[in-house]
C-alpha cells in the first residue's frame, strides 16, 4: 500500500472489503466518440428494461450529449420507457438561475426531459439562496432515493480528475455540498456559457461518497484532453489529489473509452 493509499478512511459497512482493497475497474476502449455514445447508452438502456424502477445518478457536460441523444431515440422508438425510473442529477452551479441556458437544469431539459416522460428528477437548485441549505435538501433527497442502482460520471478536464464537482481534495466519505470550482474547470466549463465570464464560482455536488454508494458505476471519458486524468485515475495512485482514483475501491465500475483517452492506458 503507498502511504496515498493509506490515507484512505472509508466508513464501516459502507464498502464491503477493506478501504486498502483497489478493484480493476472493467476497461472497454472503443475506436471512437460515437462508439462510446452508442455502449453507454446501450448499457442505461439494458438497466432501465432490466429494471424500470432504477433510481439513477446522471451527468452533464460535453461527454453524454450524444448518449443522450440515443437514449431519446430509444425512447421515442419504443424500446425503454423511462416512465418509472428516478434520475437524481449529481450537479448543478451556484448561484445560477435554473431557468437560464447555462444551468445543468436547461442542459437536463434540452437533452432529455423535454423528449422523453421520466418518472422523477431531481437537480440541486441553482437559485436557493443558501447553498448550505439546498445541500442538506438535496443529501436528505438523495438518502431517501437510495440505493442508487446505476451513477453514470465522466471526468473533469486537465488534472482535476473530478467526478460530479468533487475537486481535489474531496474525501471518498464526502456527500452532498457546495464546493469551489477549480480554475481549471472553471476555464473549460466557461466556453459553454453564452457569457463566460458569467460561469459561477462553486457548484452543488454530490459527495464523492454518495457517488460510491451506487450499485454500478459507468465512468464515461472521450478525448486526448482527457487521457492525462484517465491514466491519472486508473494507474497513479488512490488519493484526494484525484478523486476520480476513489472509483478504484468500489467493486463494480465500468470505463467506458475512447481510444484517445485511453491512450497512456493501452501497452502500460
Ligand atoms: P465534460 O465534463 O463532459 O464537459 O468534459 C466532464 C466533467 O467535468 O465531469
Amino acid at each position: 500500500m503507498t502511504a496515498a493509499e493509506s490515507r484512505i478512511v472509508v466508513p464501516e459497512g459502507r464498502f464491503p472489503e477493506p478501504s486498502s482493497v483497489t478493484y480493476p475497474p472493467e476497461l472497454v476502449v472503443l475506436p471512437n466518440a460515437e462508439a462510446v455514445d452508442a455502449y453507454a447508452a446501450g448499457l442505461i438502456i439494458e438497466q432501465i428494461r432490466t429494471k424500470p424502477t432504477s433510481v439513477l445518478t446522471l451527468p452533464t457536460g460535453n461527454t453524454p450529449i450524444g448518449m443522450y441523444g440515443l437514449i431519446v431515440a430509444s425512447a421515442q422508438e419504443g424500446i425503454v420507457n423511462l416512465s418509472k425510473t428516478t434520475i437524481v442529477n449529481l450537479d448543478e452551479y451556484h448561484p445560477i438561475d435554473p431557468a437560464s441556458l447555462d444551468s445543468y437544469a436547461s442542459f437536463m431539459r434540452r437533452h432529455l426531459m423535454d423528449h422523453v416522460p421520466v418518472g422523477e428528477w431531481n437537480i440541486p437548485n441553482g437559485g436557493a439562496p443558501s447553498a448550505d441549505e439546498e445541500a442538506q435538501r438535496y443529501r436528505a433527497l438523495l438518502e431517501a432515493r437510495q440505493p442508487v442502482d446505476l451513477a453514470v460520471v465522466g471526468i473533469g478536464p486537465g488534472t482535476t480528475c473530478h467526478i460530479g464537482f468533487n475537486e481535489k481534495g474531496s474525501e471518498p466519505d464526502s456527500t452532498v455540498r457546495y464546493v469551489t470550482l477549480d480554475l481549471q474547470t472553471r476555464e473549460a466549463n466557461a466556453r459553454l456559457f453564452e457569457d463566460p465570464s458569467q460561469i459561477p464560482e462553486g457548484a452543488l455536488t454530490q459527495g464523492i461518497g454518495d457517488i460510491l454508494r451506487a450499485r454500478w458505476i459507468i465512468l464515461i471519458a472521450k478525448g486526448v484532453h482527457k487521457a492525462w486524468g484517465v491514466n491519472r485515475t486508473l494507474k497513479g495512485p488512490v488519493s484526494s489529489d484525484a478523486p476520480a482514483s476513489f472509483l478504484r475501491i468500489h467493486p463494480r465500475v465500468t470505463a467506458v473509452l475512447d481510444q484517445e483517452a485511453a491512450q497512456y492506458l493501452l501497452g502500460n
